[in-house]
């Protein structure tokens, strides 16, 4: 990270490197993923604590920030996208956020974490945005991903709908989460992806069969949980435990009886690493990714500005091609724990069917 001075009335801010998404939009390489601030890790901070950390993480160099219409909890269910209008108030362009439509929980299933129910009407994306850019006290959504896919609805439907929103100015570029291969071939010939966003890390690759298409297509991918949900920094221990009632890590398999033992190897791959490169093994477990393709953002969540810090500390590491690739061999031939994949999503009904 460089030091640099911003001309607005802060001082000392740091630059990061940047990465392009889709033909044209420049964010800071790793983004922050606001999530945690509002949902799914634990109570929510309190707000001003929650702004102070997204400042400083402004000032550490970050531009990139990702929140979604439906983080939040039961009594506050946008809380983070109003968190997030409210840090960034008078901030601008300065700050790229990116945003989700398509999916609300089902809070009547009795289950914990809710099941998804994806809802991407052309008609109830119009609300959402209205709504988002409402919280997010902007005119228009730099960029806005489609949460999940939705069965009933056609990719060139969506895309479609989009493709209105971008007309009127309410949303620049767009991209679609957990998307697969057809779907983004079928959307992006209606309205071009910027990027993706879907889940990827040491314990998660098997999204890398996309890299082919992403490349074609000339589209970024936003890795989200990076650290397989903090478990790659080899900060928790088996004796680590995890409110039941509102961490979502409670329930995840990586954290589990028995996982810490079985990820043993992968800790000390990525400890040696880090103690090699004089690095942390959070930011080992980013760099990796870095250095894979020039189009992959990870967007690490934390609620503490030091580790807000380390992370961005990853963009920094020098890791060569010949590492890269005895990593990903030393991955493949090694036994390790399974890793949370996700809310379930509840099935609509595909286009067409009776
Ligand atoms: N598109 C989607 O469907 C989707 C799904 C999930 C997440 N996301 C986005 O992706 C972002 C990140 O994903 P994630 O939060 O699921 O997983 P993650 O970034 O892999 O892990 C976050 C967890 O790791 C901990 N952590 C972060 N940096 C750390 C460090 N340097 N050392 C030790 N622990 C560290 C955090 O705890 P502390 O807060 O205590 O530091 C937090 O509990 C989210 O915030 C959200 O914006 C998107």
């Amino acid at each position: 990270m460089r030091m640099t001075f911003h001309a607005k009335d802060r001082q000392g801010v740091f630059d990061m490197e940047t990465r392009t998404l889709g033909k044209n939009l420049k964010v800071s390489a790793i983004g922050l993923g606001c999530m945690g601030f509002s949902h799914a890790y634990g109570e929510p901070t309190e707000e001003a604590d929650a702004i102070e950390r997204l400042r400083d993480a402004v000032d550490i160099g970050y531009t990139f920030f990702d929140t979604a219409e439906i983080y939040g909890t039961f009594e506050n269910p946008h809380g983070n996208e109003i968190l997030v209008g409210n840090a960034f108030k008078d901030l601008g362009d300065e700050v790229v956020i990116a945003t989700k439509f398509g999916i609300r929980f089902d809070t009547s299933s009795g289950k914990f974490p809710y099941p998804l129910i994806p809802d991407s009407k052309p008609e109830r994306i119009r609300s959402s945005v209205d709504g988002s850019l409402k919280r997010l006290r902007r005119d228009h959504i730099d960029l806005y991903l489609q949460h999940r896919m939705d069965a009933s609805i056609p990719p060139e439907e969506v895309a479609g709908a989009i493709s209105d929103l971008i007309k009127e100015g309410k949303v620049i570029h767009w991209g679609v989460s957990e998307a697969t291969e057809d779907y983004i071939r079928r959307a992006n010939a209606v309205c071009p992806i910027a990027a993706i966003e879907n889940r990827y890390s040491m314990m998660a690759r098997w999204h890398e069969n996309l890299f082919p298409i992403l490349e074609e297509l000339g589209i970024g991918f936003i890795a989200f949980s990076p650290i397989a949900n903090g478990m790659l920094s080899g900060a928790y221990d088996k004796d680590y435990r995890f409110d039941p009632k509102s961490d979502y890590r409670s329930g995840m398999p990586q954290f589990s009886e028995g996982a810490f033992e079985k990820n043993r190897e992968l800790q000390r791959l990525i400890n040696d690493l880090a103690r090699e490169r004089d690095a942390t093994p959070a930011q080992i477990s980013m760099a990796w990714m870095l250095r894979k393709r020039p189009y992959i953002v990870p967007i690490p969540g934390s609620r503490k500005s030091v580790r807000i810090k380390e992370n961005a500390g990853a963009a920094d590491i020098n890791l060569s091609g010949e590492d890269v690739l005895a990593i990903d061999i030393a991955l493949s031939r090694m036994d390790m724990s399974a890793v949370f994949g996700g809310s379930e999503v509840l099935t609509t009904k595909p286009a067409g069917a009776k």
